[in-house]
């Protein structure tokens, strides 16, 4: 398969995924949504133990490309109906992905780019990175399944300031929450993340395999659930409703 605004190659085990619009500090079009979905659907399929998310250039991504919302107002509804298609199917590709999905964020990571790591197994994350969800700075809301992701990854109250209150996280504080797994100087990053992947991917496959495609029945299971909750719906109203400062 060809594709533009992605890199992929598969070194070994490991199936790689590089968001390379550096130029856009990645910014994800309606194009590279699409070929990252089907990039998944080949490494789900191939021989491949690992799928490995990265950036090129100095962010690992600034999420969705903002250009696409420069709309002719006479369609919105339609655009608006379009793009939710686009996110939900995005999004469903993590969600159904049946190999441990690895983040290596190599530098900033921005909207849906760090929504998603609520889905991820292992985030290693450069010290040069940090992690921005400024959903309500731009009148949306939080995507990607942190609604239910990052309050049982770090509580509701964290999960709030981060998804509600556009608070920006340090490669630090992330760790802390659990978003990342573990923090590596910038300079060592590469080497030493290429490193302890080479190492997972030579272990032998059928008993995590067959235990992630059990947790991710579970997960989904749960997430349906999720979806249809009392504090998804809550959030949500919550942040319609917030008071503003003037
Ligand atoms: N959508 C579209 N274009 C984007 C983008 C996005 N999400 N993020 C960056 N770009 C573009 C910029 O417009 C700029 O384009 P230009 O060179 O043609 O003017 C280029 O990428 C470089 O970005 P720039 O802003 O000059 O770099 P910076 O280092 O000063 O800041 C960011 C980088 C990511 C912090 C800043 O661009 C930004 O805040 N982007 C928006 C992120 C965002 O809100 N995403 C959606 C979240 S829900």
């Amino acid at each position: 398969v060809q594709f533009k605004n992605i890199v992929v190659q598969q070194t070994g085990k490991i199936y790689r995924i590089t968001f390379n619009r550096p130029q856009k500090k990645n910014a994800l079009t309606p194009e590279m949504y699409n070929e990252i979905v089907v990039a998944m659907k080949e490494a789900a399929n191939g021989d491949s133990l690992l799928t490995v998310f990265t950036g090129s250039g100095d962010f690992y991504c600034s999420g969705n490309d903002l250009s696409n919302f420069a709309v002719d107002l006479s369609n919105i509804k339609q655009m608006a109906a379009d793009a939710r298609k686009l996110l939900q199917d995005y999004v469903a590709a993590y969600v159904e992905h049946p190999k441990p999905l690895v983040a290596l964020v190599n530098g900033p990571a921005v909207g849906i780019s760090v929504t998603v790591l609520g889905l991820f197994d292992l985030v290693y994350a450069s010290d040069k990175a940090w992690f921005h969800t400024p959903f309500s700075n731009l009148g949306q809301s939080p995507e990607g399944i942190s609604s239910s992701s990052f309050p049982q990854l770090m509580g509701l109250g964290k999960a709030t300031e981060m998804l509600l209150f556009n608070k920006k996280l340090t490669p630090e504080e992330a760790h802390r929450l659990g978003l990342v797994t573990e923090v590596f100087p910038h300079q060592n990053f590469e080497k030493e993340t290429t490193r302890r992947l080479t190492e997972y991917s030579e272990l032998p496959p059928e008993p995590y395999i067959d235990h992630w495609r059990k947790v991710n029945e579970t997960e989904c299971s749960l997430i349906e659930g999720r979806w249809q909750s009392q504090e998804c719906l809550t959030a949500i109203a919550k942040f319609f409703t917030r008071s503003k400062a003037s």
